[in-house]
């Protein structure tokens, strides 16, 4: 499949009256200012910066000079990472594609076939917790110190799109696991502001956007911040919107102008039809529709996303959903996984590029601190 690199733009330096950019620099340090005093410190906002990027670097560099260099590069080089309702561990693929290969990744999921995934495709790599209802002060402590914490619970009892969900406090569903991660985060940011680390714990809690804002707003009190959106579109010819919840260096604005990307996740005008593979294969639309385990749920306007001459209608391969959503091919095919196994894990699982993109702001903000720091 051809993938056309794109250069990101970066803002033009020469030309610019250095007035305009103490200027500038002078308005976006207090905008900065602000922000982290109205997030408590944890999240700058970068609305609104109409500055060059290196003025933008040398504020977040002082942001976040509490921070030391050593201390970043060992969070980006070698992590400890908790990555709770782990799925089938998209969290580490995306680490890995970034070239982050983590001291260790601790895992909690309970789904058996998500585990098996996990032991196949990183053998050795991943420490199973079992149940995150298990995970005790006694079990957190034997963890030591974590970096990145990452999370998604279910959202099965969350999404408009069931008709029986039970909301977040439901009896005997899935919403209340939400607090389950909420215990947890509480957990290490203490440990953190208590071993006086409190700007080196980096974390991000995802959920879909199709809940209800009453459920949004309650999610975003007890985080304390307001979620980033983010789709898949932004990244590959697929629609798939998530919420995510985050203290990373990274806001809206950023993701609207596709600042940070890596560059070789952007897909220059890329269709669907550039993800098919094998010949009489015709997309019947430019993007993909949300892929569910449900073929019916991906039937826009009466048309299946894909016509083929053999299959007849409807039938998208799922190494073509892996491409889509950055995986490497045959990632959920496991030793023997049945289909329809695989689908479930997909319909439910992270696409790498938006994970990717949260990751890398954290690797931009390295590189400003180093450079800031020689
Ligand atoms: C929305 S999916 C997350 C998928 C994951 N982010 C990925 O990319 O594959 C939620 C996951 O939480 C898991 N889960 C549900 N209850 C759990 C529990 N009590 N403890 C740990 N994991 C749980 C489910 O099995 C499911 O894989």
């Amino acid at each position: 499949m051809p993938r056309k690199k794109v250069r990101l733009t970066r803002r033009k330096h020469s030309g610019t009256p250095s007035h305009c950019i103490r200027d500038a620099n002078t308005r976006l340090a207090r905008q900065l200012h602000n922000a982290a005093l109205k997030y408590n410190s944890s999240v700058p906002a970068l609305k609104d910066c109409k500055v060059v990027m290196s003025q933008v670097n040398l504020t977040l560099g002082r942001l976040y000079q509490n921070i030391e260099v050593s201390n970043m590069r060992t969070i980006i080089k070698r992590p400890r990472v908790l990555s709770l309702f782990d799925g089938i561990s998209s969290g580490l693929v995306a680490l890995n594609q970034l070239g982050i290969i983590p001291h260790s990744y601790y895992s909690s999921e309970i789904d058996a076939d998500c585990i098996k995934l996990q032991r196949f495709n990183h053998p050795g790599k991943v420490t199973q917790l079992g149940n995150i209802c298990n995970l005790d002060y006694e079990k957190l402590k034997e963890l030591g110190t974590i970096d990145l914490l990452f999370a998604g619970s279910p959202c099965n009892d969350l999404s408009v799109v069931n008709c029986r969900r039970k909301g977040l406090l439901g009896k005997d569903g899935t919403g209340p696991l939400f607090f389950e991660f909420v215990r947890i985060l509480y957990y290490f940011k203490n440990l953190a502001n208590m071993e006086g680390r409190d700007h080196d714990f980096f974390w991000f809690f995802e959920n879909t956007c199709a809940m209800e804002v009453e459920t949004k707003n309650t999610i975003s009190r007890f985080l304390g911040c307001q979620p980033l959106k983010v789709c898949a579109s932004s990244f590959v010819p697929m629609k798939r919107k998530r919420y995510f919840w985050t203290n990373l260096p990274v806001d809206q604005d950023q993701i609207i102008n596709h600042h940070l990307l890596p560059v070789d996740d952007i897909v220059e005008h890329a269709k669907l039809q550039d993800f098919l593979l094998g010949s009489g294969r015709k997309a019947q639309t430019d993007v993909l529709p949300t892929f569910t385990s449900n073929k019916l749920n991906m039937v826009k306007n009466g048309m299946f996303p894909v016509v083929d001459d053999q299959d007849g209608e409807g039938h998208v391969h799922l190494s073509e959903i892996e491409s889509l959503f950055g995986l490497p091919s045959f990632y959920t095919a496991g030793p023997d996984m049945p289909l329809h196994s695989r689908k479930r894990m997909l319909a439910k699982c992270w696409d790498v590029h938006s994970v990717k993109f949260l990751m890398n702001s954290l690797i931009s903000l390295l590189a400003v601190k180093t450079c800031a720091s020689a």
